[in-house]
């Protein structure tokens, strides 16, 4: 298919143009004064998520150019080849279909598009491992010998369903405990096996190669602590889920649930790899949350771009990046359940749009990816938000906030909430106080998302809103944003260093990573 990059494009001259001669010194407040209609034009609703897009700086002027630009860089025939299951992650030869995992089957749609009929079988394969998936999840949950669950799995194997596990703690079943074990500092695993007994746990090896030497040896661990402690049913007290079905049988696991090579590490929890959220959540929780994720999809799919949430936010992202030069984005979830989804988009959006070069390999000549960073509120006011307020960089921020506690505490909430808003507020308005240490300067951009309620539903819409942002920028910067070359080098130089770790032979070595191997070595 054809793509144009966006610095191919008659609107990335206009786009410069407009950004000199009114982009640099644009003040929200003073749009805000010159247009009454300001919030009713820059915000909008989407499956499931209310934004407020208007106090970002960004005017009508600067979205119809941006709009334009989506359409010269042939974003929209890029989105709809990715619906249409071509294989668009083009340097590993994979069709990017992590939507499909999300997709009704075909019998409960009225009139399926071609495209997805083109894709009939992969659907059906994705319908059958959901419900064998999904009757083994409600086995589990029936099942109270089993009192916790052991996620062991890293990156896009643990980042998922850790964030969405957290943030849906009010649906978890009572009486399961659940861990994951990502890192392979032995610190973790230890931790958290000095808490079970082999008889009532149950690990879940979530590896979509079943080679990533982190989960490997957290396995082999695993396993070995279970057969010291006496544990003999593996097949009862093991489950793998991987897209190498064959490696986790070779390993001794027999109880396995698949997914497929054109569903990227951090676009699976919407596979087996949601597994540990489908014990949590229960089937139908689970039925939610990939039917809220459906609703964004369609909604990507077929909103014209004006009103596309997705879309917008991409190009915000687009017009930051490239134009005002902003080199990050902080994430400010008003939800303490909300604890891992920074990390989460840190994954989502770096590893997919940390790339120098486009799909042809040629070097950019611009910024791409920004640092995705964050905490939740109100904590983050307590330590960085000094530097959001007043610091040298101007850093936008997306809040998201939740309407409906689940809790009681009324009282709690409404100060949560009336916190979020006024720190959007503060950003934008600042305060003059003679230039000195109490000045703030205002007119810092926020974006804020607003859930009715956090719930599976709205998670997983919120969620597919969050790739298909992330679609939407890689698209225009010409990139694939399915590959991740860029973890590669230093897997295999810690094969290297591993080695001379028992050898200490530092032939060939630069002097400081000599030195450092003499030190650690005992
Ligand atoms: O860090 C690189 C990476 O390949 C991620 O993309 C992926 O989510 C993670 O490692 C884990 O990979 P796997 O699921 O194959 O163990």
């Amino acid at each position: 298919m054809n793509r144009t990059r966006c610095d191919h494009t008659p609107a990335w001259g206009q786009l410069q143009a407009a950004f000199e001669a009114h982009g640099r010194t644009f003040d929200v407040r003073g749009a805000f004064a010159c247009d009454p209609a300001r919030f009713d034009a820059f915000s909008q609703s989407a499956p499931h998520v209310f934004a407020d897009l208007s106090k970002n700086r960004i005017d009508a002027a600067a979205e119809q150019l941006l709009l334009a630009l989506a359409q010269q860089t042939g974003m929209p025939a890029h989105r709809d080849a990715m619906f249409a299951g071509q294989a668009i992650n083009t340097t590993e030869r994979r069709q990017v279909m992590h939507w499909l995992l999300r997709n009704p089957p075909l019998a409960q749609i009225q009139q399926p598009r071609q495209a997805l009929q083109n894709v009939a079988s992969e659907l059906a394969a994705v319908h059958a491992t959901l419900d064998a998936m999904l009757a083994y999840a409600e086995q589990v949950r029936a099942d109270e010998c089993i009192t916790d669950v052991v996620n062991i799995g890293i990156g896009g194997s643990d980042l998922g369903p850790q964030m969405a596990v957290l943030a849906l703690d009010e649906f978890v079943l009572p009486g399961k405990r659940f861990h994951f074990v990502s890192n392979v500092d032995g610190h973790e695993l230890a931790a958290v096996l000095r808490k079970l007994k082999p008889q009532s746990t149950l690990f879940l090896i979530a590896s979509k190669t079943f080679t990533t030497i982190e989960t490997m040896t957290n396995a082999q661990s695993a396993k070995a602590w279970f057969e010291a402690q006496g544990g003999t049913d593996v097949a009862r007290h093991f489950a793998a889920l991987t897209t190498n079905v064959a490696a986790a049988q070779a390993f001794g696991i027999s109880t396995t649930f698949g997914f497929w090579d054109w569903v990227g590490g951090r676009y699976s929890v919407w596979s087996a790899i949601g597994l540990p959220l489908a014990i949590a959540i229960g089937a139908q929780g689970f039925r939610d949350f990939l039917a809220g994720a459906h609703d964004m999809d369609e909604h990507f799919r077929s909103a014209p771009l004006a009103r596309n949430l997705p879309v917008r936010l991409g190009l915000l992202d687009v017009w930051y990046r490239n134009f005002h030069g902003f080199t990050s984005r902080s994430v400010a979830p008003y939800h303490s359940a909300l604890k891992r989804y920074p990390a989460y988009l840190q994954q989502l959006e770096m590893e997919s749009n940390g790339k120098r070069v486009d799909a042809q390999g040629a070097a950019l000549p611009f910024a791409t990816a920004p640092v995705v960073w964050g905490e939740p509120g109100t904590n983050g006011q307590h330590a960085y938000f000094q530097m959001l307020h007043q610091g040298t960089d101007v850093v936008p921020v997306e809040f998201v906030a939740v309407k409906t506690p689940k809790h009681t505490l009324q009282g709690h909430h409404t100060l949560l909430l009336a916190n979020a808003v006024a720190q959007a507020q503060a950003l934008m308005l600042g305060k003059a106080d003679d230039g000195g240490h109490k000045h703030f300067t205002g007119n810092r951009p926020s974006t804020f998302l607003l859930l009715d309620e956090l719930s599976p539903t709205s998670l997983g819409a919120l969620i597919a809103l969050q790739e298909h942002r992330v679609f939407v920028s890689g698209s225009l910067w010409g990139i694939n944003s399915f590959d991740q070359w860029g973890v590669e080098l230093g897997k295999v130089l810690a094969k290297d260093i591993e080695a001379r770790m028992g050898s200490g032979n530092a032939a060939g070595l630069d002097s400081s990573t000599a030195g450092l191997l003499g030190r650690l070595r005992v």
